[in-house]
């Protein structure tokens, strides 16, 4: 069968919002425009789809965006796409536009219903990863990540100097859902004590290990980093358990929220960005459907929807070892 010659694209963004999302969709719409293919901007992921709120993309829509955190194309979390009507009223409206392919940017959630759409209609979809999880198997990095490491490291700088001066310890939780990278890379960076991610259990008996010791030494302040998504509860209930256990010990809770999706992306977030929307552009052009764009061992590559998913991204277990390695006895 002939390939179609792709003339015109759309590109949205889906999920969580990533700093780095603008830097895709101008590299997107970029590299579209350099290829004289036309591109349409859908506004609030699928339920934009759905709803018709699409808008053309031009050099001058897209100016100015490479430094700016959130998605200039709004963002959502789309129910009515899980419906089959959904997504026929959504094929309806990329058919009228003549679009012939589909970059969505987003998490491993946005790939399933790039998935299910592309099983029922003649429509490509290249997916890139968008979250600030860094969750998604097949890449070592999802745009984002970068961006909200260093806000998380930022943070706990400055509640390390709270934690210094009233002798405190802080149980800081940080978001990734149930993946701890972002919690352990933020961990390793500002120099936690103890690091709580849903991947490793054992880090508990650290935990106590750091308490007993701190109450041996009169050592009382410390940072410990918890994955929002640990599995005994975040970091209230840690704290509350410390302080039943120990009330002599003054602990405090800081939940850093949304701070860590936000802000201007890093150089890092943005180069990655960039690299993945040309080369999303690349693969619609070549006739490509259902993948994702990743990065691996810095390198671009091209992984298939079905193996992009959530659950099967592995912990980064060096960094594990290594944070045992340097906490002190
Ligand atoms: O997936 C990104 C993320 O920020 C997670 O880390 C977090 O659990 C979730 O989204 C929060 O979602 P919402 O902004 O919808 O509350």
């Amino acid at each position: 069968m002939q390939k179609k010659k792709i003339k015109c694209i759309a590109v949205f963004t889906s999920g969580g919002d990533a700093p780095g999302m603008n830097a895709a969709i101008r590299a997107v719409t970029r590299a579209a425009l350099a290829n004289k293919v036309e591109v349409y901007g859908i506004n609030y992921g699928f339920h934009g789809m759905i709803e018709n709120d699409f808008w053309k993309l031009n050099y001058e829509d897209i100016g100015g965006i490479i430094n700016l955190g959130g998605t200039i194309l709004k963002t959502a979390r789309c129910k009515e796409f899980v419906t089959y009507e959904g997504r026929q009223k959504a094929y309806k409206n990329l058919k009228e536009r003549n679009i012939d392919g589909v970059v969505v940017i987003g998490g491993d959630g946005s790939f399933n219903g790039a998935t299910c759409f592309s099983s029922e209609f003649d429509i490509p979809f290249i997916g890139i990863p968008g979250t600030i999880d860094n969750d998604i198997n097949g890449t070592d990095y999802t745009i984002g990540f970068d961006t909200a490491l260093n806000t998380v490291v930022r943070a706990v700088d400055k509640i390390k100097d709270t934690a210094r001066s009233h002798g405190r310890i802080f149980f800081v939780e940080s978001m990734g859902r149930e993946a701890g990278l972002l919690a352990l890379g933020s961990g390793l960076a500002c120099g936690a004590e103890v690091i709580l991610i849903p991947e490793v259990m054992e880090q508990e008996e650290e935990l106590d290990k750091f308490i007993q010791k701190g109450i041996a030494n009169k050592k009382t302040s410390g940072i410990i980093l918890v994955a929002e998504g640990y599995k005994t509860g975040g970091a209230l209930k840690l704290a509350e358990r410390v302080k039943a256990k120990h009330p002599d010990i003054e602990a405090r809770v800081s939940i850093l929220g949304h701070i860590q999706r936000g802000g201007s992306p890093t150089a890092q977030d943005r180069i990655a960005a960039t690299r993945m929307g040309v080369a999303a552009v690349d693969s619609l052009l070549a006739g490509k459907k259902n993948l994702m764009i990743g990065l691996k061992n810095h390198a671009i590559v091209e992984v298939p929807f079905s193996l992009a998913e959530k659950a099967f991204r592995p912990i980064n277990s060096e960094f594990v070892r290594i944070q045992k390695v340097i906490t002190r006895d």
